[in-house]
């Protein structure tokens, strides 16, 4: 069931609203919009594998994270579909600029659960914000069956949103953690504006 709060909830702490250009450019290019959503799931669930390989020891992270990659992955499928539905195929993944730039914002060197907790919060933000645009697809696309499924993603990847961030805090202070998470928002907000509006992305 759709929960029509839905429409001012789900922005989960983020700076800067999307640019509202963004959705007239966005669903004029469907297609394009698909193939790269298709990798955001695909990058989804492999960050979540690459948590899991790298820190096998941390029963948190193999309990929460397995689960999750099974879900992206299914997103994965789900989006394919999509695209099948329309005539169109997966295609070659293109440079991913936002997440290289907010690759860059994390701090390098420390612990290894300080890099733990770098990671876990660079998905939350990026759940963040792929969830800000679901709800922009939900809201503004005028295929009721597609419109739908952003909304069944807007409300999955919040949840993801907050076991990455709930995470975080069970392997460092909270208070640190939402320090450096204030100031990981602050640099996406800086980030987007550095940005040109592109409707052929999710970011
Ligand atoms: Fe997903
Ligand atoms: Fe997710």
């Amino acid at each position: 069931m759709i929960d029509m709060e839905a429409k001012d909830k789900f922005t989960l702490g983020l700076e800067l609203p999307t640019d509202p250009r963004w959705i007239n450019v966005a669903e004029k290019n469907i297609e394009d919009i698909l193939v790269d959503h298709a990798y955001c799931e695909q990058k989804a669930a492999s960050s979540c594998i690459s948590l899991i390989v790298n820190y096998p020891e941390m029963d948190a992270i193999v309990d929460a994270l397995t689960p999750i990659v099974a879900e992206e992955w299914s997103h994965f499928e789900r989006v394919l579909e999509e695209l099948k539905k329309r005539g169109y195929t997966l295609k070659r993944q293109r440079k991913d600029e936002y997440v290289e730039k907010l690759q860059s914002a994390l701090k390098k060197g420390g612990s290894r659960v300080q890099q733990l907790v770098e990671r876990l919060l660079l998905n939350a933000l990026i759940e963040a914000r792929s969830c800000e645009r679901f709800k922009i697809l939900w809201k503004n696309i005028p295929d009721q069956a597609l419109s739908l499924f952003y909304y069944e993603l807007m409300v999955s990847e919040a949840g993801h949103y907050k076991t990455f961030l709930n995470l975080a805090k069970r392997f460092l202070p909270e208070e640190d953690v939402m320090e450096r998470w204030r100031e990981l928002l602050e640099q996406e907000a800086e980030i987007l504006k550095t940005m040109e509006v592109r409707g052929d992305r999710m970011h």
